[in-house]
């Protein structure tokens, strides 16, 4: 359900008991349809900006003073700019650690009054946690002038998430939400960070999440030890091959000649990615053809690979893949992100999703003795100033805020990374 402006502005007002109009970003979570754990490794994903998403409302104050209120929360958390800390598990750090990394790149700005709301499912997946670090880095952008452009947002949002909230995540998800397209998936290259908009026609199919609603605690812990492994392997391979910078270079044969003799733990790791980027290649071919049938199948792959080589599925995930398998008009499913929880993601034949969903919310009820919730996911535009307002010449107010930055962009290119 979208926030209206108005909404937001009086949330904002109430909030801080204040007159003051603010500035209104949305930023979107996101899905990804084939490609994971594949972006840490120099590899590609195919994701997109979903209909549910962040919104923050900002107001600039003339103090070092940051004011934050999360209305999920009713919670309210102030701090200084001089002595922004992290707090274990705390909403707060998605939007202090961008203030953060702003003062690490010497950039000068004051303090700021945050409104912060949105509707995706927190732990679910759908990266609410960069929707955060977005929709607070495209505001203070524009509420400071500072003229970042979206790539060196990309770059900046990622390093709050691995130095504030502490997983070493790769640029999937922030790349996502900054970038995405109604109606597209993005061809992302993680490497070049080169990509492509790929019309996504599911033809009569929807996409339909079911969210396990369980987020088990090992989660951010098991990540940062899944990239660790996957750097293991590339450094053994790199011993023979020294050209070999990322496991997006290596091949199979390597992995079994030269990483399976040294650990079969970190072999079906390495394995598992090097097939993943295949499967990659292959499902963009399918989407181009059309061949939705022949996506769902890598989909069923992927997860077949993330629960038996890579292991970072669960219980929970496993039960909703094997139940949609077994319906119909389903032609793909798999669980989707990190891991160890959130959702899974299904290819749904959309006549079929209301009689589906019945069935398979009772027999998760049965089998996990918890609720599923599901979203049906539209595909829509990335990160923007809210709402997005088209003039007379048919150009957005983000674009005409671009079009402005673009001019002021020199200064600045101690930020590319
Ligand atoms: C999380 C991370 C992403 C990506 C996925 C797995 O969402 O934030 O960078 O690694 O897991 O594909």
């Amino acid at each position: 359900m979208p926030f209206c402006e108005d909404e937001l502005i009086a949330g904002f007002q109430a909030a801080f008991h204040t007159a003051d109009v603010p500035i209104i970003v949305r930023s979107p979570g996101r899905v990804n349809i084939i490609g994971e754990h594949t972006d840490y490794n120099d590899g590609f994903v195919l994701p997109a900006a979903i209909d549910r998403a962040a919104y923050v409302a900002v107001h600039k104050r003339d103090d070092r003073i940051v004011s934050l209120y999360a209305a999920a929360f009713d919670e309210y958390h102030e701090v200084s700019l001089s002595e922004l800390v992290k707090q274990e598990d705390h909403w707060s750090n998605y939007v202090l650690g961008i203030a953060d990394q702003l003062m690490k790149s010497g950039i000068d700005f004051s303090g700021f009054t945050l409104y912060l709301t949105g509707d995706i499912p927190i732990g679910a997946g759908l990266s609410s946690s960069a929707a955060v670090e977005c929709a607070t880095l495209f505001a203070l952008d524009a509420l400071f002038d500072l003229g970042l452009t979206r790539a060196e947002m990309v770059h900046l949002a990622q390093r709050a998430e691995h130095e504030f909230a502490g997983v070493k995540c790769g640029v999937m998800d922030m790349f996502a939400s900054l970038f995405g397209k109604k109606g597209h998936v993005l061809n992302l290259d993680c490497r070049s960070l080169l990509y492509d908009y790929v019309p996504l026609d599911l033809a009569g199919y929807k996409i339909l999440l079911l969210n396990t609603n369980v987020r088990h605690k090992l989660s951010s812990s098991e990540y940062n030890t899944r990239r660790e492994q996957c750097e293991q392997g590339v450094m053994w391979v790199r011993e023979q091959h020294p050209e070999v910078r990322a496991l997006r270079d290596v091949t199979l044969e390597m992995l079994e000649r030269i990483v399976l003799p040294k650990d079969e733990i970190i072999h079906r790791r390495c394995t598992y990615v090097v097939e993943e980027n295949k499967r990659l290649t292959d499902a963009c071919r399918d989407l181009k053809n059309g061949d939705l049938k022949a996506l769902g199948q890598k989909m069923y792959q992927t997860h077949e690979g993330l629960r038996t080589l890579y292991e970072v599925s669960c219980r929970e995930l496993d039960f909703l893949v094997d139940h949609m398998r077994q319906e119909a008009s389903v032609i793909g499913a798999r669980m989707m992100g990190g891991g160890f929880g959130g959702c899974t993601i299904n290819l749904v034949r959309e006549h079929d999703v209301q009689s589906i969903l019945p069935k398979v919310e009772d027999a998760y009820r049965a089998a996990t003795g918890l609720e599923l919730t599901s979203y049906l996911a539209s595909i829509e535009d990335g990160t923007g100033l809210y709402p997005a307002t088209t003039d007379t010449d048919g150009i957005t107010a983000l674009r005409q805020h671009e079009i402005r930055k673009t001019a002021a962009t020199s200064h600045r290119q101690h930020l590319h990374t």
